[in-house]
């Protein structure tokens, strides 16, 4: 075909795609089927394809080019927090009960609670500047997420420009999804293109999304709840309820099934009717999430490290199978923990192939009393890892399971540590420390790991391999990966799989995390009970990796001295917390490790959460009877506005807030000169709107 004659098609062709674009997405009424609208999308590309300038301005980019190389990263202004789960009709009144006793009110009150289906997609933050569809944002780990504005610029059902009743800014979050027609559709034609067919709607739809070439994410039916916001100087409403009516009236899809309850019974009915409907609905959901409507309460009971106070996600019970256990492998885990890993014969459970999965511990096995070649009864409930609940039948000539005392990956004996009171820890580790090769490498993977150092394009396998190879052993190894390449005669670029382009993003990663964040080194340390929170709480109040270092070795020096009792008087670190740390700072090999990373990287301090706050950096106490706000709520404050929270008075106290009754801590702020204020003080001192 000539050039003019393309040139003519195509505009006629993009004027008719542009046409039903319209139909489809402002007023709802489509006017061709999904499969003719493909048909003529597909040809337009053709033709682009055939003639790239043609593709400039046309509808089938949406926003003029396909997202080049890599997707750019964007920081949320406000992070995208995960949510906690309820898997019991119990666990959903104590959500109701925490709520209120955080908030100090009587267990009769009434609090309206909002309930949804949990979309299983993936979560989008949109931003509308000046009304203006501007970005679009994936999850990423929360804090950034990658740049996929091309992308979601093709969906159909979602509006680009929002009316005038909308603000000048508002991030609006929800779930991008594919329904289950669609995603059954789109592997039929991958399978007939001779392609691998996606695992289940969810991966449909991250497949489709997280594409470079945005025309091929143009062609797969994406669709799009909101359910959420993030910044947003001015909302539309008071109540998550009236908020997402808004998001509705500004022509946004939101769930029709979304209600408001008024007792946890009220969550419970909806639960069950949503429940039976899941298999009806078109599209897959994985529980309900129910959130607090209250807007103004919401903010008073803030957020944990990941997840919301005033929100939580009732899961659906677990989907089951029943397949043949063919073997139980033991995996030994960064603390030493022996895992027994039953290896299965592949099934599929809920949509999904299951060839492995967790038998939790050597009592586990005993209890179930479960044996090599018996058939299982495998179970899966969202995202977490496939269980073995039990033995179906018997198989024939089993014996029963013996769990390893001996650590396989060393040699080194495995022990279950005493709990007190003769009862021994269910958890069989291995002695061998860091000379079990098990052990090293595993920290290494927990090191590069998402929540810690997320070094990208090192993932698990890759550390591995690594490993085993003898390109890294510790994780300053990491760092120094380009300069021993450098000399290398066998270069990284050489190795199967990897080219110059892999091993420059590789590097790339690696010197994007030479800086930071305290709380995140630490974590990704690996030591024994020291979470995500924690490694906060101890990044926050000794706020240099070499202070950490030099306050923990001064408190493993003798059983009592300050150090120690500045440790333990932490809000949040138990003694079994203080132990575990102070036990790895008494390990040669730990600190080889600790001061290696640090000649090659920078911790930054954190960011007081408040920048400028009256109480920023002092170290508060909370006691006696408090009237306004509860204890929990109090602490929280405290942190939102930079300050810490100590739960014992000393000479490094800077505040003391005494309620009525205040004892023995009162007397202690006298002996060591610390100010002392009340409630009201505390409310004077910071404001109210706090
Ligand atoms: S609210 C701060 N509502 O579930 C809380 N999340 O497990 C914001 N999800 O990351 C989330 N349906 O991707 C909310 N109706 C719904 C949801 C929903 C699905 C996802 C979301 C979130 C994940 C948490």
């Amino acid at each position: 075909m000539s050039r003019k004659n393309a040139a003519e098609e195509h505009a006629r062709m993009a004027a008719e795609v542009a046409a039903h674009d319209l139909a489809y997405h402002q007023n709802d009424t489509p006017k061709i089927s999904d499969a003719d609208y493909d048909a003529l999308k597909r040809r337009l590309l053709e033709l682009e394809h055939q003639y790239p300038t043609l593709a400039k301005g046309s509808p089938s980019q949406k926003v003029g080019a396909a997202a080049s190389g890599k997707f750019a990263k964007v920081k949320h202004a406000v992070p995208m927090l995960s949510l906690d789960n309820a898997f019991s009709d119990e666990d959903v009144t104590s959500f109701i009960s925490q709520m209120k006793n955080f908030l100090g009110l009587a267990g009769d009150v009434e609090l309206p609670v909002t309930a949804e289906p949990k979309i299983d997609g993936l979560s989008m933050s949109l931003r509308y500047e000046k009304r203006k569809l501007v970005q679009a944002a994936t999850r990423g780990d929360g804090e950034e997420g990658e740049n996929v504005t091309a992308n979601i610029l093709t969906l159909k059902n979602l509006p680009h420009e929002l009316p005038s009743s909308a603000p000048e800014l508002i991030e609006v979050r929800g779930e991008v999804y594919m329904s289950n027609a669609d995603f059954a559709a789109l592997n039929e034609k991958l399978i007939a293109a001779g392609e691998k067919p996606l695992a289940n709607p969810r991966n449909g739809a991250a497949g489709s999304l997280r594409q470079q070439d945005v025309s091929v994410t143009a062609l797969r039916p994406l669709k799009f709840f909101a359910y959420a916001w993030g910044e947003a100087p001015i909302l539309p409403a008071d109540t998550q309820w009236g908020v997402v009516q808004a998001f509705k009236a500004w022509g946004l899809p939101v769930n029709p099934l979304m209600v408001l309850c008024r007792t946890g019974a009220e969550l419970l009915e909806q639960y069950r009717k949503l429940e039976t409907m899941r298999a009806s609905l078109g599209y897959d959901i994985d529980g309900v999430v129910y959130k607090l409507n209250d807007l103004a309460l919401q903010q008073r009971l803030g957020f944990r490290t990941r997840s919301p106070r005033w929100a939580i996600a009732h899961k659906f019970s677990a989907v089951q199978s029943i397949t043949v256990l063919e073997a139980i492998d033991i995996q030994v885990g960064r603390t030493g923990a022996l895992t027994p890993v039953a290896r299965l014969k592949p099934v599929t459970v809920g949509g999904v192939v299951v060839s492995n999965a967790t038998l939790h511990n050597e009592d586990e096995i005993t209890r179930k009393d479960v044996r090599i070649g018996d058939t299982v009864i495998v179970q899966r409930a969202g995202d977490v890892i496939p269980q073995i609940v039990g033995v179906s039948k018997r198989g024939s000539n089993t014996v029963p399971y013996e769990f390893p005392k001996i650590c396989p990956a060393c040699g080194s004996h495995a022990e279950r540590e005493d709990r007190g009171g003769g009862k021994a820890d269910a958890v069989r580790r291995c002695t061998g420390g860091l000379i079990c090769p098990a052990q090293r490498v595993e920290r290494l993977k927990h090191f590069s790991s998402r929540n810690a150092f997320d070094i990208e394009g090192l993932g698990d396998k890759i550390v591995e391999e690594f490993y085993t190879d003898g390109l890294i052993a510790a994780p300053q190894d990491i760092f120094t990966l380009q300069q021993r390449d450098a000399r290398a005669s066998k270069k990284l670029a050489q190795r199967e799989g990897w080219g110059e382009s892999s091993v420059a993003n590789l590097f790339a990663a690696i010197e994007a995390r030479r800086e930071i964040a305290l709380d995140r080194f630490i974590f990704a340390l690996g030591i024994r009970h020291i979470g995500e929170t924690t490694a906060r709480l101890l990044a926050r109040h000794y706020g240099t990796a070499g202070h950490l270092c030099q306050q923990m070795q001064a408190a493993g020096a003798s059983a009592e001295n300050d150090a120690r009792l500045e440790l333990e008087a932490i809000d949040g670190v138990g003694g079994i917390v203080a132990e575990a740390i102070i036990e790895f700072f008494e390990e040669p090999h730990n600190l080889e490790i600790y001061n290696g990373l640090l000649n090659e990287i920078t911790p930054k301090a954190l960011a007081a959460v408040a920048k400028s706050s009256p109480v920023v950096g002092q170290t508060v106490v909370f006691t006696g009877a408090l009237e306004l706000m509860t204890r929990e709520e109090a602490k929280a404050m405290a942190e939102r506005l930079g300050a810490k929270v100590a739960g014992s008075v000393s000479k490094k106290t800077d505040l003391l807030v005494a309620g009525p009754g205040a004892g023995s801590k009162l007397k202690d702020a006298e002996k060591h000169d610390v100010k002392v204020i009340d409630e009201a003080g505390w409310f004077a001192l910071v404001g109210r709107g706090t």
